[in-house]
């Protein structure tokens, strides 16, 4: 598990996102409580429950920014899952919990590729040796081997002796480890046999959806049914390499080893962001059809943010410990129209900023990738230069304030129409200008959005 201090997940989050500080700290802070509550003795550890969070803010100002940013962060298992998908035509109550099964199945993978690291350079030695194999046979020992001793009168000069320890096959493997390693032998090809994963089209039917509902994964119950299939095939010794130390890797790992200490890892510092949480809030006054479901999902949600058993292809897994980050607009539901229940596990409230000309300018000027840095590299490829001039990007900042405060208030989202607007002609015309330097200017800002911010009716349908 991550061990960043709260001050380096804010700092990595800044990075990538501008503002929003209250909401990067809280973050921090329920990061770091998993990593402190692992250190605590084993009585102490289970009376601590996660503090969840609720992030509230307006469209387009970070909030699944921060999950996303933070997930990269996290190094334990993540899931984002949108609450609101849970009220879609044909919900059954048991499918949220799919949730803890995906995560679960991010535990899974995450310490599996732990393990594979762990057991990489194993592997690769083993791949090395069959890969001699595969380019040099081993020789069957012709007849009983002649050995020197000295007091046997049958035995010849030293000769044989010699030829114990120096074998002529033995010498060439040597000869041929050193070309393998050195890449020499990289495009000689082999045959190995790989083991026949194609999966039969009736699988994938059957795989496709609805099954996971199970728990169990038909897809490797039906492969176990079925022979193991393999065949052989001819393949260069650098794919060889590949082939085979992905094998090695595979026999390395012992899966029973991986469920329990994946399940642990989830268990313990596993973390679920829920976002759209607002769209199942509204406790079925209202009487319409999707609003009846609302509440129910709800409930459905309930006891796994409360904490109880849900079974998964790899066995039970408890959510006690699991934390809950859950994010909102609330633009037409509040907080407070979520059922009581559920409010009282989301103890922590973040309320994110809403997002002016200035903001605009920092998220367009300072995120490592920030749309300003994607656009000058995405031209970069035509071989035209893209520069833009300070003032210009303010000019873009004020605009994307103005259009959010005249027509709908879409925060930085209104940054990407905007900037796709200005630079359409550019981007349309840069395969024919190489070797160009084009600056943006205040002027082109002004010609290119003015009238189209200006007029109502355009800036509704275009920016
Ligand atoms: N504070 C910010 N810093 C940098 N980029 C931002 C920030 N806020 C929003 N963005 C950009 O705007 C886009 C939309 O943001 P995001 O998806 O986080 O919105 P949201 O808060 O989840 O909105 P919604 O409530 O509609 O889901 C992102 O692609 C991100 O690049
Ligand atoms: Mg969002």
């Amino acid at each position: 598990m991550s061990a960043l201090t709260p001050l380096e997940i804010v700092e990595a989050l800044d990075r990538h996102i501008v503002g929003q500080q209250e909401a990067k700290k809280k973050v921090a802070i329920a990061l770091r409580n998993r990593w402190r509550r692992q250190q605590l003795p084993e009585a102490l550890r289970e009376e601590i429950a996660p503090k969840n969070i609720i992030m509230i803010g307006p469209t387009g100002v970070g909030k699944t920014e921060v999950a996303r940013r933070l997930s990269k962060l996290a190094e334990a298992p993540f899931v984002k899952v949108e609450a609101s998908k849970f009220t879609e035509v044909g919900y059954v109550g048991r499918d949220c919990e799919s949730m803890i099964r995906e995560l679960t199945e991010v535990g899974i993978k995450l310490v599996k590729e732990e393990m594979q690291r762990e057991v990489q350079g194993e592997a690769a030695a083993q791949a090395e040796e069959k890969l001699l194999d595969l380019l040099l046979p081993p020789q069957p020992s012709s007849g009983p081997e002649k050995i020197f001793r000295p007091g046997d009168p049958q035995s010849g000069d030293e000769g044989p002796a010699k030829n114990l320890d120096q074998d002529p096959s033995t010498r060439t493997r040597e000869i041929l480890l050193k070309k393998l390693r050195a890449g020499d032998l990289d495009k000689r090809e082999v045959e190995v046999r790989v083991k026949d994963t194609g999966n039969s089209s009736v699988m994938q039917v059957f795989g496709a959806n609805g099954m996971e509902e199970m728990g169990v994964n038909l897809q490797e119950m039906m492969g176990r049914m079925m022979p193991q299939k393999s065949k052989v095939r001819k393949v260069t010794v650098a794919e060889a390499r590949g082939i085979l130390e992905q094998e090695a890797v595979q026999e390395l790992i012992d899966m029973d080893s991986v469920t329990p200490l994946a399940i642990d890892r989830v268990e313990n510092s596993g973390i679920v962001f829920l976002d759209e949480i607002d769209k199942i809030a509204g406790r079925g006054q209202q009487g319409q059809g999707p609003d009846v479901s609302r509440e129910g999902v709800q409930r459905d949600i309930l006891p796994i943010v409360e904490g109880s058993t849900v079974n998964t292809k790899y066995g039970p897994v408890r959510t006690d410990h699991i934390l809950f980050i859950a994010a909102g607009a609330f633009h037409i539901a509040k907080v407070s129209d979520l059922i009581p229940e559920l409010q009282g596990r989301f103890p922590i409230r973040v309320e994110l900023d809403n997002l002016g000309a200035t903001d605009f300018g920092r998220i367009l000027r300072e995120p490592e990738c920030s749309l300003i840095t994607q656009y000058i590299s995405m031209l970069e490829t035509e071989g035209v230069t893209l520069e833009f001039e300070d003032a210009a990007i303010d000019a873009i900042a004020e605009f994307c304030q103005r259009v959010n405060d005249e027509s709908e208030n879409i925060g930085a989202r209104r940054l990407h129409t905007l900037m796709e607007n200005l630079l359409e002609e550019i981007s349309f015309e840069a395969p024919n200008r190489p070797g160009e330097t084009i600056r943006v200017d205040v002027a082109m800002v002004n010609e290119r959005l003015a009238s189209k911010v200006e007029d109502q009716d355009l800036s509704k349908y275009i920016l």
